[in-house]
């Protein structure tokens, strides 16, 4: 079976430098916030660039709670997010009390930001665009509505490390963001780690101390300022990461390459014209540099579309794509502190269609062949 995933294939050949890194940490006792974070924070800092703080933490999940708490989001204040995400978006503001008011996506499965401003309201704080997927949102126009409306914007980029916007890279646009290190993103660490982006010089010294129960630095004097929570980046994952660093432009380069040739063959289908703007999108000067974290695209009939994608001799394995949007899940709904969720239509429509094929950059090229075959056959049979 040709998997979504097959993150042995990315780690094996690391191992030898995961030993280097275990080794350093255990005879030197550097377990946690030490060099190797400060590393990490330095060269994700210079990726984005250097108006951008970054401080470990120790999940993407984290850097959104993190975010909402220092943005000031408190309850009943409203954060706009789109419904198609995963559940760490909306969780990060309902912990605050605050009330998620979801946003319908466009054709790109992004929030659809001609939806925003009619959902703009005196309780509204904040706007959180998700780079779904590793596909950047349309920055340029999220940021001007935040600056008309005086918007706190906090971009969910936890699967977006490396994605870019008009050249500059996501996560870099708002007054924060949250990247996740969870071993199954592009950059992916062997466990738990996040970072969080702000783009505040003083927000940022605060919040460094603040992942840390608020320990004072040097820690000798103790005498607290605030309280704090435990959200500290582990010293071994950020080596871990920092050996990957290196490689997260190939990797990127490798997935837009298998991207770009599933989309040559779907373009040439019976439902091309669907595919027609993505693979715009892969040409030198696009607006939008995808780091396809996952290759995601729409069917007509799910079930036929797997069984097939499913067949000997060469299975391929496919994975639906968020088929339950947030403002969907009946058991969630008293949080939201909402009577009844907003009609989203086409959030609703893609949820029903939506699937992940395996884009990752340890395909052999045969497999990628095969799964172009695949795809070929399936839409052409169609006909
Ligand atoms: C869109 C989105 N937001 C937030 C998260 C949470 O990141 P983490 O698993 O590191 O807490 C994820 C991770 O899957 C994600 O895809």
């Amino acid at each position: 079976m040709i998997r979504v995933n097959a993150l042995e294939r990315q780690n094996a050949p690391l191992l030898p430098e995961f030993f280097r890194v275990l080794n350093e940490s255990v005879s030197t006792s550097s377990f946690i916030l030490r060099d190797e974070v400060k590393k990490l924070e330095e060269r994700v800092r210079y990726l984005l660039g250097e108006d951008s703080h970054v401080i470990g933490v120790n999940s993407g999940t984290d850097a959104l709670m993190l975010s909402i708490f220092a943005a000031g989001i408190r309850a009943g204040d409203e954060v706009l997010v789109p419904s198609r995400t995963y559940i760490a978006s909306v969780s990060a503001i309902v912990h605050a009390r605050a009330k998620p008011v979801f946003i319908d996506v466009g054709e790109d499965l992004n929030l659809d930001v001609d939806c925003v401003v009619p959902l703009i309201t005196s309780e509204t704080k904040a706007i959180m665009p998700v780079h779904l997927s590793g596909h950047p949102c349309e920055m340029q126009k999220i940021m001007q509505i935040a600056r008309d409306f005086n918007l706190v914007v906090i971009e969910d980029a936890a699967p977006a490390i490396g994605s870019k916007f008009r050249g500059q890279s996501v996560g870099s646009f708002g007054d924060f963001a949250a990247i996740s290190l969870h071993p199954l993103k592009v950059l992916g660490v062997l466990g738990d780690g996040g970072l969080l982006v702000v783009n505040n010089h003083e927000l940022a010294n605060y919040l460094s101390v603040y992942r840390d129960h608020g320990h004072p630095q040097p820690k000798a004097f103790e005498n607290f300022n605030s309280f704090g929570v435990n959200s500290r980046l582990d010293n071994i994952q950020a080596g871990f990461a920092n050996i990957k660093i290196p490689l997260l432009d190939n990797w990127i380069n490798q997935r837009r390459k298998n991207a770009l040739r599933y989309l040559e063959v779907l373009v040439k289908t019976r439902v091309g014209r669907q595919f027609d703007k993505q693979l715009e999108s892969l040409r030198p000067g696009s607006d939008f540099y995808d780091s396809y974290s996952s290759f995601v695209i729409s069917v007509e009939n799910r079930g036929d579309f797997i069984d097939s994608m499913a067949s000997d001799p060469f299975p391929v394995e496919v994975l639906t794509s968020f088929p339950r949007p947030l403002h969907n899940h009946p058991n969630l709904l008293k949080f939201y502190n909402i009577s009844l969720p907003q009609k989203l239509p086409r959030t609703e429509y893609f949820s029903e269609r939506t699937v992940q094929i395996p884009v990752h950059a340890d395909l052999t090229d045969r497999e990628v062949e095969i799964i172009c075959e695949k795809l070929s056959k399936y839409f052409r049979r169609k006909n």
